[in-house]
Formats: structure tokens, sequence, C-alpha cells
């Protein structure tokens, strides 16, 4: 079998890259270990950039988005029993994010592909990338007991944290950036009336907690936990009592609960590897870097890695420009560390670190209200929060 790009990996990096070349007449083929339902199980992430919203209309699987999204102005901040509100679009010149479940734009790629007829090897065993350092490289899999070779000119690993990809890099090749952090975070997803419209951040001496949501009937909502912590251990009831000692009163009164349809724990993990290419071999998404979701990064940064190896395979395939898509790791790096940075500086601001952190805790509260009460503190935190720009390519 030949194509021009190998994607492995069927998250949201894999169908997006695949989606939108498909739509510039650049063959692809897409090998994904699991199975879609698998794929489509996984509770995720929720706030899209409006470069990842743009990306999307661009890829041409932006219809339900558009009808069902929820676009967001604002979010809020709380601590110290207070809330104050983050004025997206009056703080970035009128950008906002759009609230759209990584479950739900994953299964718009899906069907694009499948009404498309793009190729996709779902539960695909086994896979490898082969002479990745030549300029024939191929990949080798196997799928329902049948072995397979796929020829191509690039391949993109788009497999995430635990992938292939990145392992099949050789590691002298490879330096490794990593911060784990001390706690995870509870989520619990449930049909229930978000609390308010926007999305609440909140500092707490009992940690951080996160009210968020899918639509208007739908929540999702986190609390950090410690490392030891099993979600068995949280019945729902011990959920929303802690998250509602988490939050300022006013909110708390208002909250509405009811059964959980989910609840799962996530560490919490800032990393990054650089370079993110070797030969015909490109890292995308989660399989180059995480970040801990406090800043709502990991798919936005995910869909600018696909927006600058896309505009580089049209050169490449468009125009013969082969020079240019040498600077993709480079790119993609600038934006990644800025992220990386965000993310981190959030996660720092808004969580319990340890049992002894008085100093810690006044050091927190002071950034806050120093923050919130500066138009400058504001702006930071919003231009961040919205995204920021994609990388030129030249
Ligand atoms: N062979 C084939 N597929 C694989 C392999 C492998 N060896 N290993 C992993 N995969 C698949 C996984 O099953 C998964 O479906 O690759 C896909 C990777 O998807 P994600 O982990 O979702 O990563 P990505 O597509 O980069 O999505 C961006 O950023 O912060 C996060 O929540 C965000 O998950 C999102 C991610
Ligand atoms: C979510 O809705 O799952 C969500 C929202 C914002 C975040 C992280 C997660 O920062």
């Amino acid at each position: 079998m030949t194509t021009r790009v190998a994607i492995i990996g069927a998250g949201p990096s894999g169908l997006l890259l695949g989606q939108l070349l498909a739509r510039q007449g650049i063959a692809n083929v897409i090998l994904e270990r699991k199975s879609g339902e698998y794929v489509l199980g996984r509770i995720r992430a929720g706030v899209l950039e409006q470069g990842m919203v743009d990306l999307l209309r661009e890829a041409g699987v932006s219809e339900r988005m558009d009808a069902e999204g929820l676009p967001h102005d604002g979010f809020e901040l709380a601590f110290d029993n207070r809330r104050v509100r983050v004025d997206l679009a009056g703080h970035t010149g009128g950008k906002r994010v759009m609230i759209y479940g990584q479950t739900e734009v994953t299964r718009d790629l899906m069907a694009a592909r499948e009404a498309e007829g793009g190729i996709s090897y779902y539960e695909a065993d086994a896979v490898t990338p082969h002479d990745l350092e030549t300029d024939a490289p191929y990949v080798t899999f196997t799928h329902a007991g049948e072995s397979y070779r796929l020829d191509c000119a690039y391949v993109a690993g788009c497999d995430g944290y635990h992938g292939v990809s990145r392992r099949s890099i050789p590691e002298e090749r490879l330096k490794t950036f990593e911060r784990v952090y001390p706690f995870g975070w509870l989520g619990m997803l449930s049909d229930t009336p978000p609390v308010t419209d926007e999305l609440i951040y909140a500092r707490h001496d009992r940690g951080f907690a996160l009210c968020s949501m899918r639509s208007e009937s739908r929540s999702r909502y986190y609390v950090q936990v410690g490392l030891e912590e099993k979600v068995e251990d949280w019945s729902d009831e011990r959920f929303w009592d802690e998250l509602k000692r988490r939050l300022p009163d006013e909110v708390a009164a208002q909250l509405v609960t009811g059964p959980s349809l989910e609840k799962s724990i996530a560490p919490l993990r800032s990393f990054v590897v650089e370079p993110m290419q070797y030969g015909r071999l490109f890292l995308v998404g989660d399989a180059a870097h995480i970040v801990p979701p406090t800043g709502a990064k990991g798919l936005n940064l995910a869909a600018s890695d696909v927006n600058t190896l896309y505009r580089l395979l049209l050169k490449v395939f468009r125009e013969g420009r082969t020079d240019l898509i040498e600077r993709y790791s480079s790119t993609c790096l600038k934006r990644i560390w800025k992220a990386e940075r965000f993310s981190w500086w959030m996660t720092s601001m808004l969580h319990r670190f340890s049992d002894e952190e008085d100093f810690e805790a006044r050091m927190q509260l002071a950034e806050l209200d120093y923050l919130t009460g500066s138009e400058a503190g504001l702006t930071t935190i919003a231009e961040n929060y919205v995204g920021l720009p994609y990388e030129t390519l030249e």
C-alpha cells in the first residue's frame, strides 16, 4: 500500500490533519490502535481557541460546532470567597473561545472522514515506522490478523503521549523537559445545568476547583486531589460536597447536583520533547508535549501543530518546497513553550502544593488580587487564554 502521509493515531491531531490534507487531495492513511468507539468514549477537554475554531471551519467540519457550541466572552477567577470576571473579548480586541467538547470534535472529524471515504485502520496492532531518515520511509502494522506495509513520503506521529512515534526516535537525538505535579484532577460529568454561564477557576485552601460545561444542560466539574486518591472512594455526594466547599458561598448555593455520568482522575504534567522531528517523522500534539489542563491548552496546542504541519506539507506537495518543512519543530516549539509557561503559571497560582504552605498561600492570593485589579494583569491572562497567534512559516 502506498500513500503520501502515514498518520499514526486517530485522536484530534491525526483526524484533523487527515481531514485538511484530504480536502487538498493529498492522500493519507490513518492507523489507530484502538476502536473508534473506544476513542469516542474518552472524556477530554472542552475549550477551543479561535485559531482552532477557524481551522475546523477550514477543514469543513464546523457545522455542528457552530450550531451547538457555546461561544464564551469571559471566565471567572474565584479566590478568597470572591469572584472576578476576566473579560476575554474586552482585553483582546474581541477574541473569544468556544465551548465544545473534544469528544464532539472527534466525532465530527470521524464522520467527515467516513463520508469522504478516507482510509483508516482502527484496531491496528504493532504499528512500527521504519527508515525514517531516508526519503522512502514506511510503516508496518497488523490488522485483523493480516500484516501490512504502508509506503509513504512522510509520517505524522499523532499517537499521543504513550504512542510509538516518539519512541521510534533514538533517545540520544531527543531532549526531554518534564515537571510532574504532586496532585491530579478528579473530573465529573453530569446532566445538570452549569452553575453559571461562564467557567469558574477557583483557588481554595482545600485545593483547586473548576466549574466547566459541555452544554446548557451538561456540566463538567473538577477538584484537585492527591495522587493517592482512587475514583472508587469518591461517591457523587462526596464529590459535590468537596466542590461546594471550594467555591465562593454564593456560587455553592446555586450549584445543582445530580448523578454522575462519568468520573475519572488525571495526573498533571508538563512535558516537552525537542526536536519534534526526526528525518521524515513529525511529532504532533500530545506525542510531543503535555500541559497541565489549567490553561485549557492541550487540545489547542495539538491544533496549532496540525496547522503548521499541514501548511508545510502543502508547500511540499504543491510547490515542491521541501526546505521549509525542516523548520517544523522550531516553528511549533516557539508557541508551545509559551503555552507551557501559561499552563504552568496558572497551575502554580491556583493549586495547593503542600500542607505547609502559609507563605505560598499568601503569595497566591496576593498575585490573584494584583492581577485581577490591574488592566495589564487581566490582559496577560486574557491574551494567553484566548490563544497566542499561530506562527508564520516564512
Ligand atoms: N499505534 C496507533 N495508534 C496509537 C498508538 C500506536 N502505537 N499509540 C497511541 N495511539 C492512538 C491512541 O489510541 C489515540 O487515539 O493515538 C491517539 C492519540 O490521541 P490523543 O492522545 O488524543 O492525542 P492528540 O490527538 O495529540 O490530541 C491532543 O491534547 O491535551 C490533550 O485532551 C487533549 O487528547 C487531547 C490531546
Ligand atoms: C473541561 O471542560 O473539561 C475543561 C475546561 C477548562 C480547562 C480544563 C478542562 O482548563
